[in-house]
């Protein structure tokens, strides 16, 4: 097998030195600026040829200028003889439009994972995805192996421990959220629920719960993927309220928190919103780490 290494590109770099101790494989630096005018340069020091890479490089905040990044590296390390590139992208940016909903539109998900596997990489990891867009026809057809793993098992675990859940239950903010309360559910020996979400605009949605929902005198802990605007989660929270629920605890893999989020979630009445450092914030209490590292260690 070929020797394994770990690079960090700019948006993940503390991320990726934590695996490649993890996995006691080497880790290579890789040096980022910008020139000027703002295009990106990259420099790898260290010797990649005929080595198996793990890039680390999440897609948050600036994806655009990470994804050039990421481009940029893999191209290069295939340059530089690297035998096989591993992508892992924990936070993976364009992948809510992996439809075209309006005619005319973009499909940024096939473009974005097109140009992923045609710039060189041979293997890909994301953390947290809509599955069913993973399992899609035209995922398939791109012949990319992508491995989608879940951060909530270390939520779950996390939010029980650190809060203390009593009698826990957990809440899917919406129907797409049912694929990450019920692994949640299950690391803590609890049940879980799912409400109903209607998007209304890219900031507006309308939830409401899908049967009668009793969650009096319990502990509850929201799980979702992303926290963007903070929409969805402050009306998961302000149902988890209104039916009776004694505490919240509001938790996702992507913290994106735009538009003053957090504030809004804690203002709704959650006891806490807590995420992972897929996206590094004031929140990534959670490593997805430990996840990395056991779906790499095969490879060192
Ligand atoms: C949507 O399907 C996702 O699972 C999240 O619920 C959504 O991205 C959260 O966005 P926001 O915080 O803006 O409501």
């Amino acid at each position: 097998m070929a020797s394994l290494a770990i690079l960090g590109g700019s948006s993940s770099q503390p991320l990726a030195y934590r695996i490649a101790k993890g996995l006691r494989t080497e880790y290579i630096r890789i040096e980022t600026r910008k020139f000027p005018d703002g295009e990106k340069y990259a420099r790898i020091h260290g010797n990649v040829e005929g080595k198996s890479i793990v890039l680390v490089q999440s897609m948050y905040h600036r994806p655009d200028e990470y994804l050039m990044e990421y481009f940029l590296i893999v191209d290069t390390l295939k340059d530089l003889g690297a035998k096989k590139v591993i992508g892992v992208i924990p936070y993976f940016a364009y992948a809510r439009q992996d439809h075209r909903f309006n005619p005319g539109e973009i499909l940024s998900l096939k473009t974005v994972f097109k140009l992923i596997k045609d710039v060189g990489t041979d293997e890909l990891y994301v953390i947290d995805m809509h599955r069913h867009r993973m399992g899609d026809e035209l995922m398939k057809s791109i012949g990319l192996p992508t491995h989608n793993l879940t951060a909530m098992r270390l939520l779950g675990r996390y939010a029980l421990d650190r809060f203390r859940l009593e009698d826990p239950v957990v809440l899917g903010p919406d129907e797409e959220a049912e694929q990450w309360a019920r692994i949640a559910a299950e690391e803590i020996g609890a049940e879980y629920v799912c409400l109903v979400k209607r998007r209304i605009s890219d900031r507006e949605v309308e939830t409401r719960p899908r049967r009668e929902l009793d969650l009096r005198g319990k502990d509850v802990l929201i799980v979702d993927d992303i926290v963007s605007t903070g929409g969805t989660m402050v009306n998961a929270v302000t149902i988890a309220l209104k039916q009776g629920a004694k505490r919240v605890i509001a938790a996702c893999t992507h913290p994106i928190l735009v538009e003053n989020a957090l504030v809004k979630v804690l203002e709704a009445g959650a006891e806490a919103l807590i995420g992972t450092d897929t996206v590094p914030s004031p929140i990534s209490y959670v490593s997805v780490a430990p996840v990395i590292i056991d779906a790499l260690r095969h490879l060192a």
